[in-house]
């Protein structure tokens, strides 16, 4: 009688779960498409070799948030890269893989990404097609192999169905996986925030914003360039090295001592939601980066030369700066359901 009755409970349950179309309605991916905004540079990376389609851009949006991809079906790439933080980790110095092991580096905004010549702090990736395996095969991510995924991916239904959409048979390769999430993740746009709006003159900035983007324009725009808030290039800005984790930067990619402590540029876009801040993620508040820029650099071989004798701001000033940078805050992109998890 018993295992009977469990069955009937776990049919009732997994129907249940099946039909709750409220929950997670099915949203079509429409309106992608590649989108180079006004008075935009060209991007890095275009979809000539992976052309862009609706069916596989829901099959990349799908693997981004499918927990098969680690090794204990526990983790996706969704649980460090958030939405509602510009697809960084809210609230998290480090991000807790499987096993609840802990990494050493903070997790990124993900936005515009196909401006990005490379990827992570030091740029030890530099394509964003063969991106997926770092986090994948990390031992403290996800530490899953790239067989075992592509075992596991194609042996449900589910992918099956939404390989055949999106490539016109079932087949489960690597490559195919890792073209349908750059697809995904080269999409994620974000260009409507105020700054944008006023940009197009269709919002004014308050005199607090425009005081705070006067004084950037001075003292930050040289290395977080508009419009994309970064020069993607790799500077040492001045942060003591973590005693612990002693985090060599871009040397541990070129081996180059001159590249010591040198981190890419992160974009400053949306910046109000993506903290913890810095590579390491060691400080929790803008005005904490305000002030690490007027009180606490570290001075250094590699130090960037604009930054010798840091940057002066005065108390106010750093309010109308952090008053601009949350004109970087653009609510379309955190809400948009196109980026969001759902059934495909
Ligand atoms: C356990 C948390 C975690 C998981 C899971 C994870 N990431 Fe990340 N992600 C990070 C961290 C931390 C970094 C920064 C790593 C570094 O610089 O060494 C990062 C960096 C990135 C970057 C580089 C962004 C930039 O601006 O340079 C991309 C792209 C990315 N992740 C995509 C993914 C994808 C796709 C997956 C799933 C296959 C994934 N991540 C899974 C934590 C995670
Ligand atoms: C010399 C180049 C340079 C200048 C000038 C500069 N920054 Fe930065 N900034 C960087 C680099 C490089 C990082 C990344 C450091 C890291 O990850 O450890 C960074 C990180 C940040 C971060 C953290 C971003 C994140 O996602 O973690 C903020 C906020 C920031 N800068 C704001 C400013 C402001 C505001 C100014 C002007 C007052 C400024 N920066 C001036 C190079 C610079």
């Amino acid at each position: 009688m018993k295992p009977l009755f469990l069955i009937i409970l776990l049919a009732v349950f997994s129907t249940s779960c099946k039909v709750d179309p409220e929950i997670k309605p099915e949203l079509p991916a429409e309106g992608i498409s590649e989108v180079i905004p006004e008075g935009w540079p060209q991007p890095y990376y275009r979809f000539t070799e992976n052309v862009l389609t609706t069916d596989r851009f829901k099959l990349g949006r799908a693997l981004f948030y499918e927990p098969m991809f680690s090794a204990d079906n526990t983790v996706s790439c969704g649980s460090c890269h958030q939405q509602f933080a510009a697809f960084a980790h809210s609230a998290h110095q480090f991000s807790h893989g499987v096993d609840g092991r802990l990494g050493t580096r903070n997790a990124p905004a993900l936005q515009n990404l196909a401006w990005n010549p490379s990827f992570m702090h030091d740029g030890g990736v530099n394509h964003i097609e063969v991106f997926p395996p770092a986090p994948i095969t990390n031992t403290l991510e996800m530490a899953e192999t790239l067989p075992n995924v592509v075992l596991k991916i194609g042996s449900s239904a589910k992918y099956q169905a939404l390989f055949r959409k999106a490539y016109g048979d079932d087949t489960v390769t690597t490559q195919r996986m890792f073209k349908a999430i750059a697809q995904f993740m080269g999409t994620m746009y974000s260009y409507n925030s105020k700054y944008d709006q006023v940009k197009h003159g269709t919002a004014s900035f308050t005199a607090s914003e425009q005081s705070g983007y006067s004084l950037f324009v001075q003292k930050c725009a040289s290395c977080h360039q508009e419009p994309l808030f970064s020069d993607y290039k790799f500077r040492n800005n001045g942060l003591a090295v973590n005693p612990t984790i002693r985090d060599s930067g871009r040397t541990h990619i070129t081996r180059d001592l001159a590249d010591l402590y040198k981190f890419k540029t992160p974009s400053l876009r949306n910046i109000e939601l993506s903290g913890p801040y810095m590579h390491d993620g060691r400080y929790m508040t803008l005005m904490d980066c305000l002030n690490h820029y007027t009180n606490s650099i570290t001075p250094g071989a590699t130090l960037d030369p604009s930054l010798s004798t840091g940057i002066q701001m005065s108390t106010q000033e750093k309010t109308d700066i952090i008053a601009f940078l949350k004109t970087l805050t653009d609510p379309q992109f955190l809400t948009d359901k196109r980026y969001s998890e759902i059934t495909p």
